[in-house]
């Protein structure tokens, strides 16, 4: 088995993976979750270990159903004018959101909640009446996943819903940046590498979920 079947099993049974998106991107580690086997465990481990942005993105079909916008063009304000990112064309940043039964939202209680209701939405959206049932703004930053997914953008956000796909899981993936306590920066290849070896936890590289996959 190739590093990208480890990682697409591993996450079938409902496990965390790493995944590095590329050396000429942004050179990021996320720890990605199927949003459906969140924890509130799980949410301290991605501010913990991960210590980026907590988001779930959604696949395009599913943020289509629930009207997900683009966070830049829904913001009538000059600083979403030009997005200009280094490292690719656009970011999928859509809105923020807390589950309407949440008290501040940003508890690991509250954040689970977010998350897994995400991914009920997600498996039934045609059951879901989105704006009944979260709030925005919110703790939990939603990204709207390109509607080629691979073909179209290699971020974590594509990356990780095509795993979820490959995995048979809902097209809903927690994405959270791996980041280093001691130089505050994105957290290494080869030191996440250590993370994933020493947590029993599956490590792999985009390309080779784009070989796999595409
Ligand atoms: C949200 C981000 C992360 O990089 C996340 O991985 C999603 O972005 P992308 O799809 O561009 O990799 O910016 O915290
Ligand atoms: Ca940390
Ligand atoms: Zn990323």
């Amino acid at each position: 088995a190739t590093g990208a079947d480890d990682a697409i099993a591993a996450f079938g049974r409902g496990q965390p993976i790493l995944i590095h998106d590329a050396a000429d991107r942004e050179g990021e580690v996320d720890l990605v979750y199927p949003a459906g086997a969140v924890t509130p465990d799980a949410v301290a481990r991605l501010r913990n270990d991960a210590g980026g942005l907590v988001c779930v993105a959604l696949s395009d079909s599913v943020a289509h159903s629930f009207d997900l916008p683009f966070m830049q063009e829904s913001l009538d304000h000059p600083s979403a004018a030009d997005h200009e990112l280094g490292y690719d064309e656009r970011s999928s940043f859509s809105l923020t959101v807390n589950h309407r039964d949440t008290h501040t939202g940003i508890t690991d209680e509250d954040r689970s909640l977010t998350i897994t209701e995400l991914a009920g939405a997600a498996s039934e959206p045609d059951g879901t009446t989105f704006a009944e049932q979260f709030r925005s703004p919110g703790h939990v930053t939603l990204l709207r996943g390109a509607p080629g997914l691979l073909s179209d953008r290699l971020g974590h956000t594509e990356l990780g819903l095509a795993v979820a796909a490959a995995a048979d899981q809902p097209p809903a993936v927690v994405v959270c940046e791996m980041l280093d306590d001691e130089t505050g920066g994105a957290l290494t290849p080869a030191a996440a590498r250590a993370y994933a070896e020493r947590e029993g936890l599956a490590y792999v590289e985009g390309s080779a979920l784009v070989e796999r996959l595409m």
